[in-house]
Formats: C-alpha cells, sequence, structure tokens
C-alpha cells in the first residue's frame, strides 16, 4: 500500500470513497475537484494493487498555522487493515510540515473512529449539538504539534 498526493485522474475514485463512507454527508465531486487546486499537497490516495482503497483530505485555515483534517474515508471491504491510521498520520506530518502548529478536525461523538484520533494525540476542543444543522452534533477535536 502506497500514500501519495492525488492526481486529477484519481478525482472519481476519490468522490467515490467519500459516498461510500458518507453518503449523503459527503462533500460533492465539484468541492473534491476544487479542494485539490486549494490544498494539492494534502489530498492524499491509500493505493493498492486493486485500486484506491482510502483518502485522506487535509486543508489550512485563514491563518496558515491552522490545519483542518477534512475528510478521511477507507473502502469498507478494507478497513480494519491500518490504512486509516496510516492516511492520518501521514496528512499529519504533511501539514505540519506546512507549517500548521494546531490541527483540527470535526467528529460525530458516536464515531467510533474517535479513539484513533485519540490514539494519535487529538483532544476535545468544543462540542457543537447542531454543527451540521438540527441532531447532527460534532466533536471539534484539536492537536497542537
Ligand atoms: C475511520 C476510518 C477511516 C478508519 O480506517 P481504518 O483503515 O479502518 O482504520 P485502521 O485500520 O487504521 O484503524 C486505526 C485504529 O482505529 C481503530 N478503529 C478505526 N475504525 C474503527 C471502527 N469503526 N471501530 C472501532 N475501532 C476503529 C482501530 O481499532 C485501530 O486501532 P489500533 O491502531 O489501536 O489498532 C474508516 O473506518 C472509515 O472510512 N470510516 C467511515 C468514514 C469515517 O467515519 N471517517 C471519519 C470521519 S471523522
Amino acid at each position: 500500500m502506497k500514500i501519495r498526493a492525488a492526481t486529477k485522474t484519481d478525482l472519481g475514485n476519490v468522490f467515490r470513497l467519500e459516498q461510500g463512507a458518507f453518503g449523503e454527508h459527503g462533500y460533492p465531486d465539484f468541492f473534491i475537484r476544487q479542494a485539490m487546486d486549494l490544498w494539492p499537497g494534502t489530498l492524499l490516495v491509500a493505493e493498492s494493487e486493486g485500486g484506491l482503497v482510502g483518502y485522506a483530505l487535509g486543508g489550512m485555515g485563514e491563518a496558515r498555522e491552522q490545519g483542518w483534517i477534512l475528510s478521511l474515508a477507507v473502502d469498507e471491504r478494507q478497513r480494519g487493515l491500518g490504512i486509516g491510521k496510516a492516511l492520518l498520520q501521514r496528512l499529519c506530518r504533511d501539514l505540519t510540515d506546512a507549517g500548521c502548529t494546531e490541527l483540527r478536525l470535526t467528529v460525530h461523538p458516536d464515531n467510533p473512529a474517535r479513539g484513533l484520533y485519540q490514539s494519535l494525540g487529538f483532544v476535545e476542543e468544543s462540542r457543537e449539538p447542531d454543527y451540521f444543522g438540527p441532531g447532527e452534533p460534532r466533536q471539534r477535536l484539536l492537536r497542537r504539534g
């Protein structure tokens, strides 16, 4: 398994991974295309012999030191093999190398992925009950680097 920056030809498969993981809460394909223009170095894909098995998107906030993990998704059939963790570790490293001293993300309080984030040093910063609209709570996690 190899992790690399996405290219334009990956975008269809990145979108399929996003849809498979998040369904109607996923980013639309045109957002992913524009994210590649905004943050080309931190749109990462995990590739195995059979094709793309996961992806991660990071971006920078208004201040360059504010890094955001915007998406992390692994193909359902390939979960539990360490791919998500490898993608997240690489994305955190790349954002830190780009000058981000604070890394943030949001996660549903019931999402078991919280354990993955905590194991990599993320702690709860705040909680919003209606972050994505009524009944859509999210915790904001922060890691200082
Ligand atoms: C979250 C996600 C990316 C993790 O990818 P993955 O490749 O399955 O994760 P890994 O195999 O690298 O596991 C990393 C660690 O997190 C834990 N973990 C990850 N997902 C888990 C889950 N659904 N349930 C329980 N534990 C989980 C693993 O036990 C592992 O712990 P360890 O390092 O102590 O062994 C994947 O489950 C996914 O795509 N989920 C749907 C999308 C999503 O919720 N993304 C996060 C949004 S904030």
